[in-house]
């Protein structure tokens, strides 16, 4: 059995999203809890590299369980991708005798955990926080939730101007190569159309499926293109739609940043103060290496290696019921 861990650091890496403080404040409260000693690293990988690590209190957890972004500040660092950054990273650790690490982040995060680790024996535990819910090994990541319920949100009150003047909206929202804010928020927005990179995008059979409506005189047309769509965002829709339809009212709306934003939902909160608290369970328990996930609502733990692996996939019955929705 692993001697016990003492000293923690605690890190948030790659793009924020609405639910990470909670689950700051989860692992720092627990951690705290078991008598460890945390210390908050800032910028993520990038402020492991430069030493940017101060002592952690339970008072500076406080009243930020409702707010978006991160207190510890995040980075996507490309120091941290070179050898010599993760020697630098790994020396810093050392220097403060920290023995165990919490990472919470996404996709790249957990990359850079598997690189750090092939080389540099350290006990961490991940907790996923992106609003992509790209990752294996979870049900839903931190954030995801606050994000479609922004991007519905934005959709609906495109909506009300969509009718008002018969327009066409293009409203790309965001997930990187994943299409699960789109599909999320295009059916609880009742979209006409849901263009997702999980699946090949046909711009005729797009094309057409407005004409169909067209016919059928829909006033409203709302198609939610996923940013990482393999046809591409709304400004390469735009002119082919424009193209086959010279006489619709067609406007561009891409939602951006807004999504990333905001006070998570309580679902976010919930999902991090659990997976928070599991995390520090794990690293007491030398059950390391792994991310915490929730999964069919019980606690699960996931080789790094095995959440970034695979191509994540969209329930079929979602696709087909967006068809018979929209019609
Ligand atoms: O991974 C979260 C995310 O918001 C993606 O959906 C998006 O593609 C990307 O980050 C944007 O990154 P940045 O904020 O660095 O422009």
């Amino acid at each position: 059995m692993a001697a016990r861990i003492n000293k923690i650091g605690i890190l948030t890496s790659g793009g924020d999203s609405p639910g990470m403080n909670a689950a700051i404040r989860a692992a720092v409260r627990t951690a705290l809890y078991h008598g460890l000693d945390v210390y908050g690293i800032r910028r993520g990988y990038q402020g492991m590299i430069d030493g940017d690590i101060f002592k952690m209190q339970t008072t500076d957890v406080s009243n930020i369980i409702g707010r978006g972004g991160t207190i510890l500040k995040t980075a996507r660092s490309k120091d941290f991708m070179t050898d010599e950054g993760m020697q630098k990273a790994y020396t810093q650790l050392q220097k403060h005798d920290i023995e165990g690490l919490v990472l919470i982040g996404g996709d790249g995060t957990f990359r850079g955990a598997v690189a750090f680790f092939n080389k540099y024996t350290i006990p961490a535990v991940g907790i996923p926080g992106t609003i992509d819910k790209d990752l294996s090994g979870t049900d839903f990541t931190i954030g995801f939730d606050t994000a479609v319920n922004t991007a519905v949100w934005a959709i609906d009150k495109i909506r009300d101007t969509a009718e008002a003047h018969d327009r066409l909206f293009l409203v790309e929202v965001m997930g990187r190569d994943a299409g699960y804010i789109a599909i999320h928020s295009g059916i609880a927005c009742g979209a006409e159309d849901i263009l997702i990179p999980e699946q090949a995008t046909d711009i005729n059979e797009v094309l057409d499926r407005i004409d169909r409506d067209e016919l059928r005189k829909k006033t409203v047309h709302i198609l939610v293109v996923a940013e990482g769509d393999d046809f591409g965002g709304v400004k390469e829709f735009y002119p082919r739609v424009k193209e086959r339809f010279p006489l619709l009212d067609i406007r561009t709306t891409v939602l951006g940043h807004i999504q990333r934003g905001g006070p998570p939902s309580s679902s976010d909160r919930v999902l991090a103060s659990r997976l928070g608290h599991a995390a520090i369970g794990a690293l007491l328990s030398d059950h390391t290496q792994v991310m915490a996930g929730v999964i069919n609502d019980e606690i699960v733990y996931t080789p790094f290696e095995s959440t970034v692996k695979q191509r994540t996939c969209i329930h079929k019955d979602m696709l087909e019921m967006i068809r018979v929705l929209s019609a």
